[in-house]
């Protein structure tokens, strides 16, 4: 594996080196402004069969392509209507990911072997270079080890990815660090599949919004799945979690101590740092932004103090907090207390 620097400086001549990799057929890691991805060429069936391998992920749960110009589009999406434009052309590029109608072109391993694709343009500049010199639209799942939370800086991936991939680029801390979000169009409604920084109350001001129950349940009836990532464990620490939330603080920090009390050894991941003196606590972040950013490397650290329990205090449900509670759910294997307002 060959890393790259380029935090400080975007150089071309290394972007088009790698961008031969990917030419070639090999895997590339590279940042995006949500997470950063395991990329391969996206219409070289076996480069993204070696995806799969290399995160040991399952093939049924396909890859989003990322494109880096609308005109790569008609190579790998077909009957896009004017709503999904529309879409398209207000979230791109960024962390916004569509569901269409997938192209002959596109091999089945992409996509799990749906008639659908994902299709992605991301806002990174190296992101956007490297698909641009790679002249193809680049297969990239997040970069990480399935099940574990998605990488948001090279430091916290490079040892379980390090021998699987031809290059490793560096572009320092992803800005946003969740996936993007996922929607797909169905009869002319928006229905998120995944949440992230393009929230409900942004797509509302586009269309009619139906947020998908996998969004904050668990999936009990495989059949109803419309995106086959949420049936599989995800973000999840070795370390036992539980998530309280209150719309009250009062009664969710109260709820946070009478569990705290109950285990020898317990790490708190809470934005009332200064509201209440918790036995081990790491601040999570105040705004939901800061917390967004923080959170996978969060859960990847806890690991680490071999706590009994991690007690993970919970958001609101809106804005950015819908996309921060669907992942902290799926961490912690939807071990969740909700407190009901006492006054
Ligand atoms: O921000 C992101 O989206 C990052 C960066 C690297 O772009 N990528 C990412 O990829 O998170 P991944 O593979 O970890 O998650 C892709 C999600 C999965 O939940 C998958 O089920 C869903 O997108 N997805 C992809 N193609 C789909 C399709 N054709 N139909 C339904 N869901 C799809
Ligand atoms: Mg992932």
């Amino acid at each position: 594996m060959n890393l790259m620097d380029l935090k400080n400086n975007i150089d071309i001549e290394k972007i088009k080196e790698a961008a031969n990799a990917i030419k070639s057929g090999e895997l590339v890691i590279f940042p995006t402004e949500t997470v950063y991805g395991i990329g391969a060429n996206g219409l070289d069936g076996n480069a993204v069969n070696n995806i799969f391998i290399a995160k040991g992920r399952k093939n049924d749960n396909p890859l989003i392509l990322h494109i880096s110009n609308i005109d790569m589009l008609d190579r790998i999406a077909k009957n896009i209507n004017e709503l999904e434009y529309k879409l398209m052309n207000r979230f791109w590029p960024g962390p916004f990911t569509i569901v269409l109608d997938k192209n002959e072109s596109v091999p089945s391993v992409v996509t799990g072997n749906l008639n659908t694709v994902g299709v992605r343009m991301p806002a990174n500049d190296i992101a956007l270079k490297l698909i641009e010199y790679s002249n193809t639209p680049i297969a990239a799942p997040s970069a990480n080890i399935s099940g574990k939370p998605s990488g948001t800086n090279v430091a916290d991936i490079i040892e379980e990815l390090k021998d699987k991939v031809a290059y490793i680029i560096d572009g320092g801390d992803t800005k946003i660090g969740l996936e993007s979000t996922v929607v797909r169009v169905i009869d002319n409604k928006i229905h998120i599949l995944r949440p992230g920084f393009i929230t409900k109350e942004d797509l509302e001001k586009i269309g009619e919004v139906v947020v998908d129950t996998h969004v904050l349940n668990k999936v009990t009836d495989d059949k109803e799945v419309l995106s086959p990532g949420v049936k599989y464990k995800h973000y999840a620490p070795n370390t036992k979690c539980i998530l309280i939330y209150s719309k009250d603080n009062n009664s969710m920090i109260n709820k946070m101590i009478e569990i705290e009390k109950q285990y020898d050894k317990s790490i708190v991941l809470t934005r009332n740092i200064n509201l209440y003196k918790f036995k081990n606590a790491i601040p999570m972040g105040n705004t939901l932004e800061e917390i967004s950013h923080n959170i996978f490397r969060l859960l990847r650290e806890i690991d680490n103090y071999n706590a009994d329990i991690i007690i993970i205090e919970g958001v609101e449900n809106s804005g950015l907090g819908l996309a921060i509670m669907n992942r902290l759910l799926r961490a912690t294997s939807y071990n969740y207390i909700y407190v009901e307002e006492t006054c």
